[in-house]
């Protein structure tokens, strides 16, 4: 019974992802040499967001009301699933979430990612280039913010952060249409 559902939304995935990447396989990156791929692209832009952008951000934020240096690390720091609490905590998880975003910026101007809604990320506009420049100016900020351990810097830099994510989404993300 679980084997046939596995199966069924196997194929139904396999099929929507078909779907999607139809129409952008033109820009898909061409295999190098030997065939090896500089880059690929394994999911779709809102499940970067949801995956990656999403929880790094949400690691800065929470230090806006928190001074992270007072953040009890988890029994077993080394299973925390929340950065803030594990091995690597208190405000190292503010900087690695700050570099987290400015190294997410490289995967929003890879060429072959789609929008939930099958279109290709409108990478070559330029107000979405300065946008992603924002964000990789904002992580950049945040981890400077951490590095210094000051919580007033950091509450400035999440603000940053939040100013970089709503005016792409105010365009994009907003405007079913365009993404
Ligand atoms: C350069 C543009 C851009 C930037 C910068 C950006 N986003 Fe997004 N984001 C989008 C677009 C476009 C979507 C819709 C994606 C889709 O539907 O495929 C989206 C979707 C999302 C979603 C998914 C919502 C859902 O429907 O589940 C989350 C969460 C999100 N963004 C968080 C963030 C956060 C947090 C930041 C800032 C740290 C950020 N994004 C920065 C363009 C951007």
């Amino acid at each position: 019974m679980r084997n046939g559902r596995a199966v069924f939304v196997g194929v139904l995935c396999a099929g929507l992802s078909m779907w999607g990447l139809a129409g952008v396989a033109a820009q898909a990156p061409k295999p190098q040499a030997g065939g090896v791929q500089a880059q690929r692209v394994h999911t779709d832009l809102v499940h970067l967001m949801r995956g990656i952008i999403y929880p790094a951000s949400n690691v800065i934020f929470a230090v806006q009301s928190v001074d992270p240096a007072t953040i009890k690390p988890e029994n077993d720091p080394s299973t925390s699933p929340n950065p803030l609490t594990s091995t690597y905590g208190q405000w190292a998880a503010v900087e690695n979430a700050g570099l987290a975003l400015a190294e997410s910026a490289n995967l929003l101007t890879i060429p072959g990612r789609v929008c939930s809604n099958g279109w290709p990320v409108p990478m070559q506009n330029a107000d979405w280039r300065m946008w992603v420049q924002e964000l990789r100016d904002a992580g950049m900020a945040s981890y400077k913010a951490a590095q210094s351990k000051n919580q007033d810097a950091i509450i400035d830099a999440a603000g940053v952060v939040a100013e970089a994510c709503s005016h792409c989404h105010d365009k994009y993300r907003e405007v079913k249409v365009r993404c």
